[in-house]
């Protein structure tokens, strides 16, 4: 939400997490904001699958099964976007103009 509020407006920021019972109402949030429903140990859904530039995740590790992360990670990687994922792997990390998509897990 306070990186909602930094971050231009065409930054969008989704909130995953497997329990939405305790976000806020979307009337209540700032209009590049949104969360939706996700087991991080399942397959994305196709239309979350590339979508992400940036992926914050943080304070999960319960959900991490006999230690390993293994298909969290492979989950992740899937969220990825083509973009960010040649970027990353060709270290060109440098900024660029375009619209970010930034995924937290585990909620805002
Ligand atoms: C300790 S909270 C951390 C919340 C937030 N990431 C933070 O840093 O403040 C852990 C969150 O993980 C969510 N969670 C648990 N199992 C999950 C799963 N399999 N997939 C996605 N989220 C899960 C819980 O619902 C809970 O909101």
């Amino acid at each position: 939400m306070d990186m909602a509020r930094e971050a231009p407006a065409s930054v969008e920021i989704e909130g995953l997490d497997i329990d939405l019972g305790q976000c806020p109402p979307q009337a209540r949030l700032p209009s590049n904001v949104r969360f939706r429903q996700y087991n991080l140990l399942e397959d994305p859904p196709n239309d979350m699958v590339g979508r992400y530039d940036i992926i914050n995740i943080r304070h999960v590790i319960l959900v991490i099964k006999d230690d390993d992360p293994t298909l969290a990670v492979k989950n992740l990687i899937k969220m990825l976007s083509e973009f960010s994922s040649n970027r990353v792997s060709n270290g060109l990390l440098t900024p660029c103009t375009r619209t970010w998509r930034i995924l937290a897990m585990g909620g805002v």
